[in-house]
């Protein structure tokens, strides 16, 4: 997926830092390895590494595996970070707590990936450990927009030329296929750098309970946010805590 090429714009896009705590706490509660899918530029998978949690970290975009592994040298961490597929990996090796988050499960679509994702979380999980899957919770409201419309999302310093980057999107929802269509418009001081499409796979709340529970997993807990509030109604975010089916 092409935004995924523009590593250095997605940790200015991706500023914030508000889930950081929430997965610190469950690497020192569950304590042993961690492993994080679909890891991206090490925005979570470095800062657990500097609390001295063992982890790993997966991400099948050369760029953003590239610009983690500049981040975590720079620091002098110890990051495991490998360039592999979601639905095709085999790292020879268990984990008590592995992590899936900030809505990478939303680029896994169809019935036969689903279960060969959850069958590699199973593969590389140990009997007691903790997976946890995140996404965001489907909200109508961006679903019935305009698609012609344009709407502003952030504005940030190139990192390279200093110059301003401004970010808008608009998408299309398909209400058949459940995926939302975003195109991306990146302008540069005003003049359009370029435009990037990318999908989502919209997973509605008891579906994925029903997925997880299909492909193997119990629900031990549900929270809609990442201070612990339990999932509700008007939750922006599906955090299940996951445990492998005895
Ligand atoms: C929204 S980013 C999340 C990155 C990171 N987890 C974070 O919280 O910042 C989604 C990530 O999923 C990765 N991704 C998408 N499909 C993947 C796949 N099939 N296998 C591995 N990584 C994938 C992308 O390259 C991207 O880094």
């Amino acid at each position: 997926m092409n935004i995924y090429k523009k590593a250095h714009y997605y940790d200015c896009i991706n500023d914030f830092d508000f889930d950081v705590d929430f997965f610190i706490d469950f690497a020192q509660k569950q304590g042993g390895n961690v492993l994080e899918l679909a890891c991206g530029t090490g925005r979570l998978t470095i800062p657990l590494a500097k609390e001295g949690v063992k982890i790993t970290g997966i991400d099948n975009a050369e760029e953003m595996i590239a610009l983690a592994e500049e981040k975590a040298t720079k620091l002098g961490l110890n990051v495991d970070f490998h360039l592999k597929d979601l639905l095709d990996f085999d790292l020879n090796e268990k984990f008590n707590f592995i992590f899936c988050v900030h809505n990478s499960f939303s680029h896994i679509d169809g019935f036969e990936n689903v279960k060969q994702f959850f069958s590699n979380v199973s593969e590389h999980l140990e009997d007691d450990g903790t997976f946890i899957l995140q996404v965001f919770n489907p909200d109508f409201f961006f679903f019935t927009r305009d698609p012609n419309d344009k709407f502003p999302l952030k504005t940030f310093k190139d990192p390279f030329s200093d110059k301003i980057i401004s970010l808008s999107e608009n998408s299309f929802y398909d209400e058949e296929t459940q995926i939302n269509y975003l195109k991306w418009f990146f302008e540069k001081e005003g003049e359009e750098e370029s435009i990037e499409n990318w999908s989502q796979r919209v997973y509605y709340p008891k579906e994925l309970e029903y997925i997880v529970q299909f492909c193997g997993f119990e629900i031990v807990d549900k929270f809609g946010d990442f201070d612990f509030t339990p999932f509700e109604n008007d939750s922006e975010t599906q955090i299940l805590v996951l445990k492998k089916k005895k």
